[in-house]
């Protein structure tokens, strides 16, 4: 049967130096942020990611014109023939972050119809904040069949809007529609990921009125005409946590000059607390990471900025089945994102999960396997254990390694690691054998 799969082996200590590419939870809510000017911008540091390329096909359905200048990571948007609202339930499948285009629609045409973002094996994604603050903001939401229809009536006003939780996607869209209401509106109990103050950043340069208020409450004085911008996305803390604990997984040094640390601390305390040395460059740009040969096992909690990262969960997950000790892992932000539990456990690690709650105790060694991924963060958990792993790892389900990351098996390659990305090939136990007789064989 022909499938796509990535093929792992265990891998000496990776060391070296790779660059980071921009994240993709800002590239992405950055271009639906284009939709409120009428013109040509221009992005760089975007990575070539599976939802960038999904997100270019939204803007050129509603009628703008893109160009990937994919070697140099640019992207040119002219928005200037933008001229329809709506999003096809073909593309809202394909991408949920799609939903991010809502509040630029209706900031610039009054409507949006998009059909109903599906939810995902990590949670129900539901975007009843987004949805009951936009009624706030006096927005009608309609459901016509599969769509959602929001169209702004004549009680529009700049409201005090209250997020029950710091939702980085109902922060995103309500701020993006709030920029065409005259007056302030406050989200309180708003979400400050640094991906979202790169939005922040944008919408100031087009010619928004944004303050930031100390606890957490985003100010919004809308009015004012939006120009398009040229801004470079900032880096990829993901990315930058994924290739840091590759190093850390296999015992190695790995040197990120242009990681962001500042968006990094909690993460970056526990890989210091497991014994693994962090060197930080100036103004907190650049991050060492030198492994330490006896990790201890750490335990830890995910939560909104500037808490553990949702998205590191996974990877550090993996970090910790070979840590020595007792590790308790909570996951608090999504209600399903433990999975790759299971998957980790047919490689030999010592896992239990109750809840959102997984213990693990460290094993001296895993051993490769089959897994499948189940979400973008638990293929790059699979693919850290595989580094480690004796023998030959094979991850499937890699449409989620390729919609959140850019060719990231390359720069594990670039460090010493054995990762190969094998698109629709014969996935049959010879061809792992001969892999291994390959792998053997260096
Ligand atoms: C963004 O998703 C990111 N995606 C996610 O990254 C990230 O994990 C998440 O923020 C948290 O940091 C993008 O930016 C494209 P939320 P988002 O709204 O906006 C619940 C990755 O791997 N909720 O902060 O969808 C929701 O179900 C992805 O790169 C509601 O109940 O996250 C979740 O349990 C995964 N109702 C929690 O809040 C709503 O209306 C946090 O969701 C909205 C959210």
């Amino acid at each position: 049967m022909k499938t796509s799969f990535l093929h792992i082996e265990q891998s000496p200590a990776l060391h070296g130096t790779v660059p980071l590419v921009g994240a993709k939870n800002a590239v992405l809510v950055i271009m639906a942020s284009l939709v409120l000017t009428r013109g040509k911008s221009r992005l760089k540091n975007v990575p070539a990611s599976a939802d960038v390329l999904q997100m270019i096909r939204l803007l050129e359905e509603l009628g703008a014109s893109v160009t990937f200048f994919k070697d140099e990571h640019e992207l040119e948007v002219d928005t200037t023939g933008v001229d329809r609202w709506q999003v096809s339930p073909d593309i809202m499948k394909k991408m949920r972050a799609s939903v991010l285009v809502m509040g630029a629609l209706l900031a610039r045409f009054g409507r949006a119809d998009i059909a109903m973002p599906g939810g995902c094996l990590i949670g129900d994604r539901p975007i009843n904040y987004h949805l009951s603050n936009f009624e706030k903001m006096g927005v009608i939401v309609e459901q016509s069949g599969e769509f959602l229809c929001a169209r702004v009536s004549k009680n529009m006003a700049a409201r005090r809007l209250v997020l029950a939780y710091p939702s980085v996607g109902a922060t995103e869209n309500i701020m993006m529609a709030a920029t065409a209401i005259a007056g302030t509106t406050r989200i309180v109990n708003a979400a400050l990921e640094p991906e979202v103050l790169d939005l922040v950043a944008v919408l100031q340069k087009m010619g928004a009125h944004i303050a930031i208020l100390p606890h957490g409450t985003i100010e919004i004085t809308g009015g004012a005409d939006l120009k398009p911008i040229v801004h470079s996305v900032i880096m990829d803390r993901l990315e930058a946590g994924a290739l840091l604990l590759a190093g850390a997984i296999t015992g190695g040094n790995v040197y990120l000059p242009d990681a962001p640390a500042y968006a990094l601390d909690v993460f970056l305390l526990k890989l210091e607390e497991m014994g693994h040395t962090i060197e930080v460059g100036a103004h907190e740009v650049g991050i060492r990471l030198i492994a330490t040969n006896s990790p201890r096992a750490v335990s830890f909690k995910t939560g909104p900025y500037p808490s553990f990262p949702t998205d590191l969960q996974a990877p550090m997950f993996a970090l910790q089945c070979l840590a020595d000790g007792e590790s308790v892992i909570e996951e608090t932000v999504f209600e399903n994102r433990l999975l790759h539990a299971r998957e980790l456990s047919k490689m030999g690690a010592q896992v239990t999960v109750e809840g959102n709650k997984a213990v693990i105790k460290g094993v001296e060694e895993l051993y490769g396997t089959q897994v499948i991924a189940t979400d973008i963060r638990a293929s790059c958990a699979l693919v850290l254990a595989g580094l480690a792993a004796r023998g030959s790892t094979i991850v499937t389900g890699v449409h989620h390694w390729k919609r959140g990351y850019d060719s990231l098996e390359q720069k594990l390659r670039a460090l010493g690691g054995y990762v190969v990305l094998h698109e629709d090939e014969q996935l049959n136990g010879e061809l792992v054998q001969q892999e291994q007789e390959k792998a053997l064989q260096k």
